[in-house]
């Protein structure tokens, strides 16, 4: 009897149109193209402005592109995993919102928070499901509205930051194509330097908390630089050893899209050619729990059935982690 694998069979993702440049920042904040590009790697990055719209709107979008590329029925679907740091309320989970405006009846669905690795964290996770038999259809999806949550008077973090995500559907697979293994990692004094300060139940918000700007986010970007370079650097390197791979049985490596100077260290310190590495971080930014399934999304058609690729991750708490799959299809 061959292994049951969890298999992605199809990847949507979802942007919105409103396209926040440098140019446009340098008009809000005292920064300048130059600097932004050199440092980051980011040109623009998409903002969702309809008010009333929240990050559910965007992940409708993507569970129906899903669901139309896979010919699959809403009551299909068993799961419904949503990888997200900017829910639209604390409760309910938007997991279930994207479920009731999808028409997904037959489903129980939650959010999961793991800041920027939260997509490979939902993706480990859903895939297990499928592995043991639990369930044959599991959406994954991560998806982040950055703008709900980011100072634009403070440059050091509206720069990096956009709206957006992206998900996969994952089938049974018996071909041996599907998710393989993962190598996860967490590293909670790493809290210190990547977070929200209020709004949870350590400080609730107050009007002294909203005053004070606590309900953004709050980086110390080199900290987090040099920690994100060896958590995705030491993950990629466990789950190539563990399974035997050297960097020539990879064919694409999918990194968060946090900073291109961070893909390009990883990149050289794991001596793999950039040009099997999926970027976009110069039209999207960091969309925390979107960057990696908005890769998969826009390299779909460069994906041939049989390729071998490693997602890796790196976010606040700190968590990280790396997951290595075989690709099941060749898009037409
Ligand atoms: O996605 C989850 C994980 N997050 C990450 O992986 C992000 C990791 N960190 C980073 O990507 C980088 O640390 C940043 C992009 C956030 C910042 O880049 P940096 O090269 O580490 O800059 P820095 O914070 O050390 O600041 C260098 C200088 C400072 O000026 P002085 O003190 O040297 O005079 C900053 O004030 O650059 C200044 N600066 C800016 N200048 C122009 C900071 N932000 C800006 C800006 N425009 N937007």
């Amino acid at each position: 009897m061959p292994e049951k694998l969890a298999s992605i069979t199809a990847v949507h993702g979802y942007v919105p149109d409103h396209v926040l440049t440098n140019h446009d920042l340098e008009q809000m904040v005292d920064t300048n193209d130059e600097w932004i590009v050199s440092r980051t790697g980011i040109k623009e990055r998409r903002i969702l402005k309809e008010p009333g719209k929240a990050t559910s709107d965007m992940g409708v979008e993507v569970v129906k592109g899903l669901l139309e590329k896979s010919g699959t029925h809403p009551d299909e679907i068993e799961l419904l995993i949503l990888a997200t740091v900017t829910s639209d309320m604390n409760f309910p989970d938007a997991a279930n919102t994207i479920c009731d405006k999808c028409g997904i009846n037959n489903a129980f669905a939650y959010d999961l928070s793991a800041a920027c690795s939260g997509f490979v964290f939902a993706l480990h996770t859903g895939a297990q499901f499928v592995k043991t038999g639990a369930y044959k259809k599991v959406i994954v999806l991560g998806i982040d509205m950055m703008s709900s949550i980011v100072d634009y008077t403070d440059r050091s973090t509206c720069i990096i930051f956009g709206d957006g995500g992206g998900g996969v559907l994952l089938e049974p697979n018996l071909e041996g194509n599907g998710i393989k293994d993962a190598v996860m990692g967490g590293d909670g004094s790493g809290r210190k330097y990547l977070y929200q300060k209020s709004g949870g139940s350590l400080s609730p918000a107050s009007a002294e908390s909203v005053a004070n700007r606590e309900h953004f986010v709050f980086q110390d970007g080199r900290p987090v630089f040099k920690a994100a370079v060896s958590g995705m650097r030491s993950s990629v390197e466990s789950l190539l050893s563990r399974n035997h791979l050297k960097k020539e049985n990879i064919d694409w490596i999918v990194p968060h899209q946090a900073n291109i100077r961070i893909i390009n260290t990883l990149a050289s310190m794991l001596d793999f050619p950039m040009e099997k590495v999926m970027v976009n971080i110069d039209k999207f930014g960091n969309t925390t729990d979107g960057t990696i399934p908005l890769c998969l999304w826009e390299y779909e058609k460069k994906l041939k059935k049989g390729d071998t690729l490693v997602l890796t991750a790196f976010g606040g708490g700190f968590t990280w982690g790396s997951i290595l799959l075989d690709w099941a299809y060749t898009a037409t």
